[in-house]
């Protein structure tokens, strides 16, 4: 079988997905870096039985899946659910639309739209770009003050992605929230992230421990993966006091933290669903 292998900067999560292909009969890995492609809309036809997608851009993914989707190679994640998870808004559109419980979030496209609807949630609100990671530009906003400076400041200074008002519920998640990954359709483990701050991405200097994967983790993780199209994803939840809600997915779910934490092979689950995708299978 030949696997594609989509790829940016190899970091240590791209280098155990790499060493575990390796480990694996039959299989041939053909790297490719995302800095080097190009392609022939119409012309192109690709030599592969199934592509996995680890590029560190959101737009590049989700581009040249589509690419590749269209010349006929199936990728893991798939351009749908790249499109999906890549989006705050369309995910949680996606949870509503199938009912997975989530956090109160409200949409609105103009400063004096989003500041009422602020005002009518209570606060605190998150305010989140749409598109975005590592908990990069989130704002909790406490009063009408911050709403106020925080609108003016993205309808002044920010990009087409700010213009957008994302706005969800702020949740008592007390210093935690937790961090599982659904493969195909099992939720293989799962985290705790813990933080002085309100923000817990291990990015941000939350820190993981390890996390049982309870019946109500495993049916809801794996509902909120069928939500937004399947496949290899990590969702973050939010324990509250009517229980557990989707705050997000995750579809290049990095895991390099979550091994010796969960004493779960993670590479080894994700290679085993490629492969099976590579055969029709999955
Ligand atoms: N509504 C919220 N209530 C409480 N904490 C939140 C809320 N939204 C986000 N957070 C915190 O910020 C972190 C990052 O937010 P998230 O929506 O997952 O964005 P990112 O895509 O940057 O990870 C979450 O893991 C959580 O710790
Ligand atoms: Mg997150």
């Amino acid at each position: 079988m030949k696997i594609g292998f989509l790829h940016s900067l190899i970091r240590k999560d791209e280098k155990l997905l790499i060493d575990e292909f390796n480990s694996r009969k039959d299989i041939e890995l053909v790297m490719i870096d995302d800095r080097n492609i190009s392609f022939n809309l119409g012309k192109d036809k690709f030599n592969l039985d199934v592509i996995i997608e680890r590029c560190i851009n959101h737009s590049r993914a989700l581009h040249a899946m589509k690419l590749y989707e269209s010349a006929g190679v199936k990728c893991v994640n798939s351009f749908h659910v790249a499109s999906i998870c890549g989006d705050k808004l369309l995910t949680s559109s996606a949870l509503a639309d199938n009912k997975v419980p989530q956090p109160e979030v409200r949409v609105a496209f103009t400063e004096e739209s989003a500041i009422k609807t602020i005002e009518e949630m209570g606060y605190p609100v998150v305010l989140k770009p749409a598109v975005g990671s590592w908990g990069r530009l989130l704002s909790k906003i406490n009063d009408r003050d911050a709403a106020e400076s925080i609108l003016e400041h993205k309808t002044v200074l920010g990009s087409y992605h700010h213009s957008i008002f994302y706005m969800q519920k702020y949740v008592e998640k007390k210093g935690r929230d937790i961090r599982s990954f659904v493969v195909g359709d099992t939720c293989i483990a799962a985290i705790y992230r813990t933080s002085p701050h309100w923000i817990t991405n291990t990015a941000r200097g939350g820190v993981a421990t390890k996390c049982e994967v309870t019946e109500e983790i495993a049916s809801l993780s794996v509902a909120a993966s069928k939500a937004v199209g399947g496949g290899i994803v990590a969702i973050d939840l939010f324990e509250t006091a009517d229980g557990l809600q989707v705050n997000e997915v995750n579809y290049t779910m990095e895991f390099k933290n979550s091994i010796t934490t969960t004493g779960v092979n993670i590479p080894k689950h994700v290679v085993d669903y490629v492969i099976k995708a590579g055969r029709g299978e999955a």
